[in-house]
């Protein structure tokens, strides 16, 4: 049978990955899951690794749950590995999403000066596992969830040496679950042209039953008061004018760009309210512990479905299981452009519609963006590239650099005060500055 090893495996979302491999059983023999975390995690590894084997005993089947601190033991010979670890835990995401605030810039976890520091912090790490793959697993997959996964993604593409890399969200999964919920019909009917990047992707068509219902799906969603349908992002409605001439349909994370101003108040006003999203989840998460720990749970408790990490297991399952059983269907996930996107070069990664093979993800080619979307997204590839060669170098003018050139920011004064203060506030996890 085959071996997982989960790295971040004491994540709140491990229950969510679980049901997923059980679901999959019949198609995907998986025979062991190695869940893996550092000290600090080790309390929660050992709750929520304890109702992963209550899951697997409820539902009969031979897969060993092992729990270690133990990175190599679960690395060694190991078919997929998939990340989904948070350096500085949620302490070092409040940070993120409350500096930045004082500047008058969004806070948020993957985007602006926070998604540039949790890539800042989750570079290093990514790419010493990937060492530790070359030597203990060679012929494995990384399934990549850690966020910012795009960015993360990319810095694995350009400075590691393994190739078989692919990056994974829930938000495209979750558009084609929205539109299919906005036509009422089962989400095996709709399917959605993706592309862009991670947290910056674009609905460039829609179909049910193959035949393209874009018109009609732009006019539902013009016609919605939140156009946000993950538990993270609270947005607005889209301006029919806006929505019409842009054609395309765009993510929930595209709020923070198309409705800078709106956000900012919006996310400010939520964080001395109620705290920001990483403080509501620190709750949220306490609450989940407290019933993972109860002995007669035995399922993945429907509380869960309050994080914004919905659809995971689906994706990060229906994808591995694609790779190994060489199924060539169409899934959007992050990986090598070679060429889709037109003015993206080959070696970045993006966020696109691809058939899933046993040799990996094969982009589907779309050619160049639309005019008015393929601006921004160069942009951010940009603010990405510049990221992820400040994280491998530690060189602060190139972190300055990033945020200045980042549509969030946009200014060289408040790129290095942000960075300045937010080095100092993680420095713990900054070895590199
Ligand atoms: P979390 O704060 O619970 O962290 C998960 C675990 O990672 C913790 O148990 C922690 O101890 C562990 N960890 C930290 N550093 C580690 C290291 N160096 N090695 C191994 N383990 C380490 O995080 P969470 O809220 O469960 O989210 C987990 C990750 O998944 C985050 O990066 C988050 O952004 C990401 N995520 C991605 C998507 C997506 O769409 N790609 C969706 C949801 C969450
Ligand atoms: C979405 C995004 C993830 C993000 C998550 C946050 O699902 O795709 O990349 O990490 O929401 O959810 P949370 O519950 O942690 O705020
Ligand atoms: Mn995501
Ligand atoms: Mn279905």
């Amino acid at each position: 049978g085959l071996k997982i090893a989960t790295i971040g495996g004491g994540s709140s979302y491990t229950p969510e990955l679980i049901e997923g491999f059980i679901k999959r059983y019949d198609e995907l023999p998986v025979s062991e899951i190695w869940l893996v975390d550092i000290e600090e995690g080790q309390e929660k590894l050992n709750i929520v690794g304890n109702l992963a084997k209550r899951m697997i005993a409820k539902a009969g089947l031979p897969i060993d749950i092992h729990l270690t601190l133990d990175r190599a033991a679960a690395l060694k010979d190991a078919d997929f590995v998939t990340t989904q670890f948070r350096v500085g835990l949620l302490d070092a995401r409040a940070k993120d999403e409350r500096i930045p605030l004082k500047y008058g810039v969004l806070g948020q976890e993957t985007n602006g000066p926070g998604g540039l520091f949790k890539g800042l912090r989750t570079i290093p790490v990514i790419l010493d596992i990937c060492k530790d793959m070359e030597e203990l697993c060679p012929d494995a997959w990384l399934i990549n969830f850690t966020n910012p996964a795009g960015m993360v993604t990319e810095a694995v593409l350009r400075y590691a040496n393994i190739d078989k890399v692919v990056g994974l969200c829930n938000v495209p999964i979750g558009m084609e679950m929205a539109v299919a919920e906005l036509l009422e019909v089962d989400h095996s009917r709709i399917r959605i042209d993706f592309a862009g990047l991670n947290h910056m992707v674009y609905g460039l068509d829609v179909y049910l039953d193959g035949v393209s219902v874009k018109d009609q799906v732009i006019k539902m969603v013009t016609a919605l008061d939140d156009n946000s349908f993950v538990k993270n992002i609270h947005g607005f409605g889209w301006e029919p004018e806006f929505l019409k001439a842009i054609n395309v349909i765009p993510c929930p994370y595209h709020n923070y760009y198309y409705k800078s101003r709106e956000m900012f108040e919006k996310v400010k006003q939520e964080a001395e309210a109620e705290g920001t999203r990483a403080e509501v989840v620190q709750k949220l998460e306490k609450e989940l512990f407290e019933l993972y720990k109860d002995p007669n749970l035995d399922i993945k408790p429907p509380q869960l479905e309050k994080r914004g990490g919905a659809y995971y297991s689906d994706a990060a399952v229906r994808l591995i299981s694609s790779i190994y059983n060489d199924k060539r269907d169409i899934q959007p996930v992050n990986t090598r452009n070679n060429g889709a996107i037109a003015s993206i070069p080959d070696e970045s990664a993006v966020e696109i519609s691809c058939v899933i093979t046993k040799d990996g993800p094969k982009p589907i080619a779309v050619g160049d963006l639309p005019v008015p979307v393929r601006g921004l997204v160069q942009q951010i590839k940009s603010f990405e590239r510049v990221a992820a060669e400040a994280a491998v170098t530690g060189d602060r003018n190139l972190a300055v650099l990033a945020l200045t050139i980042n549509p969030l920011v946009a200014s060289d004064t408040l790129a290095k005060q942000i960075v300045d203060d937010m080095l100092e506030a993680h420095k713990k996890y900054l070895p590199q500055f």
